[in-house]
């Protein structure tokens, strides 16, 4: 596993954030069963295939399908895809500067992936405060675990324009761009994004400050105004937000105590 994840990561830097999504798609709709990675048949469409999903990188496929070709030849049979995409993306995220931790193994592959699961179990970037602490609290997560697992997620990796257009487009009929953006930040954002009409791929880091490595910068950008997605920014606080910012507070430490004093501000 270990050499798989290294060389696919050194040949394609962008594998640590796809499999980081590609595993978070999967947990989220029926459990952490390599479901995602089924494909369509003639007679069911599969999660893979569902619209929230048509822009998970191919890279994540690739390394599962490269450590799952390995281990089939060393020991058939044996190692669930489920297992290695969890233990590939706590390699990846290792590779990148995030946590070493030990990975429970036994999980066993699903044998059913329905695209319509999917839309119910994960979020979009317009989700509200209240619509993502529903969808994680339903699996057993706390409002400090979605606050956490986001700020991890995106702390590396890209997200294409048409996520965040409306931020910085015609945002509304008083402000041309989301007021809660950083104004240079925002200004970045629509010279990159012209042309994203004849150009979707064109795609913004997640985390500007530090975008190929796993740290808590993530946080410190919401605090200056510089959450890409909207559904990220509301962890930065705001009036709407109280509430939230109040169970997020149970968190005492680091970077959460500055998001709990913004939101004291507010
Ligand atoms: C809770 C609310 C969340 C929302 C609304 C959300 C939404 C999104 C969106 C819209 C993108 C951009 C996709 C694209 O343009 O291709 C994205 C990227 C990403 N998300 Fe999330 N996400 C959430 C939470 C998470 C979590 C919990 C993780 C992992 C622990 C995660 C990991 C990632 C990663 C790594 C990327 C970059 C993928 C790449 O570069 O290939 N996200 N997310």
């Amino acid at each position: 596993m270990q050499e798989t994840t290294t060389s696919k990561q050194m040949s394609n830097p962008t594998t640590a954030a796809a499999a980081l999504r590609v595993f978070f798609h999967d947990c989220m709709v029926d459990g952490c069963d390599a479901s995602v990675l089924v494909a369509s048949t003639s007679l069911s469409k599969a999660e893979r295939d569902s619209d929230l999903n048509e822009a998970l990188a191919g890279d994540a496929f690739d390394v599962v399908t490269r450590a799952k070709n390995a281990l089939e030849l060393a020991c058939p049979g044996v190692v669930s895809c489920a297992d290695i995409l969890a233990v590939a993306t706590r390699n990846l995220v290792k590779y990148v500067g995030g946590p070493f931790f030990k990975v429970r193994l036994g999980r066993k592959d699903g044998r059913e992936s329905v695209a319509s699961h999917v839309e119910i179990n994960l979020p979009r970037a317009n989700a509200s405060m209240d619509q993502m602490i529903d969808m994680f609290t339903s699996k057993g997560l706390t409002v400090e675990e979605l606050v956490a697992l986001t700020g991890g997620g995106h702390t590396i990796g890209f997200t294409h324009c048409k996520e965040f257009s409306n931020r910085i487009f015609n945002f509304s009929s008083t402000s041309e761009v989301d007021p809660s953006l950083n104004p240079k930040f925002a200004d970045r954002l629509r010279q990159m994004c012209a042309n994203y009409h004849k150009n979707p791929a064109i795609a913004a880091f997640n985390d500007p400050l530090s975008p190929g490595t796993f740290d808590n910068l993530f946080f410190k950008n919401l605090l200056n105004g510089m959450g890409l997605l909207a559904s990220d920014q509301i962890f930065g606080g705001g009036p709407k937000n109280e509430a939230v910012g109040g169970a997020i507070c149970k968190e005492p430490d680091g970077v959460l105590r500055d998001i709990c004093s913004r939101h004291g501000e507010d």
